[in-house]
């Protein structure tokens, strides 16, 4: 051995460290090595875990979200009961070819409210995080009636039937009392004004200073969205859809690096 170290380029006996001789223990015995791995991924888990214990909310406070209002929240209850959802994600991801075509990526902040989320990446028709505005109501309410009309290629069923089914606000109350036990931060106050919010809303005629106070002034569109007389389920799916996406500035927007 020694003689061979001599021969090595460099000269000079290198020196045995010993650490690897220690190391050669490990390497040859089974059990003292799964012991001494299983110690290791210990020490790793522990150090990426338990800092989560330590976080209260890992979803970062953006301006602008608010809890839907009662005809918004109507409005999406539709949108899952029509399995709209099948074809529609709503997730903007943070790749080019998405934040060139539908928008700013999508804030984790953005769902927070969503019981249950409508992420997804089944996408048949476009993703909607960001079709509030894009078009008129008009041309909702033609593309929910027929959308080859607006789109000849489409392959999205009508759902004309909507303007034809009145909504009542009877449930809605008891709705955003359970949103509020899931965590979303519905008031007493207005879960007492649910069913006036909810008129007001499709109502421009209406007395709406109470709505808009309790939501935001800015952020809620107060419309006859269907165009007719009465509130059908096609106001609120309009309501929920010209909203989409519409809620935090991003003009303004700058995420938080210090989280
Ligand atoms: C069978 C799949 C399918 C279902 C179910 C479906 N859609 Fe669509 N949707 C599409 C396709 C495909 C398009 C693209 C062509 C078009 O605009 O019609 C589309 C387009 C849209 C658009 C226009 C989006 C844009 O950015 O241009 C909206 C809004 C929309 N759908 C809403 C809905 C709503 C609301 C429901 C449920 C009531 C629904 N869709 C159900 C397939 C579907």
């Amino acid at each position: 051995m020694a003689e061979a170290n001599q021969a090595m380029p460099g000269g000079g006996a290198p020196k045995k460290t010993g650490i690897l001789d220690r190391h050669k223990i490990l390497e040859k015995n089974a059990t003292l090595l799964l012991i001494f791995s299983f110690l290791v991924v210990t020490i790793g888990g522990i150090v990426q875990i338990v800092p989560l214990f330590y976080l209260e909310n890992t979803i970062e406070d953006v301006e602008g979200m608010r809890p839907y209002t009662p005809l918004e929240l109507t409005g999406r209850d539709v949108y899952i009961r029509e399995g709209c959802y099948v074809c529609h994600s709503q997730m903007i991801r943070p790749m080019r070819d998405e934040v060139e075509r539908y928008g700013h990526y999508s804030l984790a902040a953005e769902s927070q409210y969503d019981h249950p989320f409508q992420w997804g990446s089944k996408r048949t028709g476009p993703d909607l995080a960001r079709v509030g505005g894009r078009y008129s109501d008009e041309w909702h309410v033609d593309h929910l009636r027929d959308p080859q009309s607006v789109v000849p290629e489409s392959v999205m069923p009508k759902y004309g039937f909507l303007e034809e089914r009145r909504v009542e606000p009877d449930h809605v109350a008891e709705l955003m009392a359970t949103h509020s036990m899931v965590g979303v931060p519905y008031t007493t106050e207005m879960i007492e004004n649910a069913s006036a919010d909810f008129r007001a809303q499709a109502d421009p005629d209406s007395d709406y200073d109470g709505l808009l106070e309790r939501y935001g002034e800015d952020s809620v569109q107060v419309r006859n969205f269907d165009g007719q007389p009465g509130i059908s389920e096609a106001d609120a799916l309009i309501a929920y859809l010209q909203m989409l996406g519409t809620l935090v500035d991003f003009s303004t927007f700058t995420p938080d690096a210090s989280r």
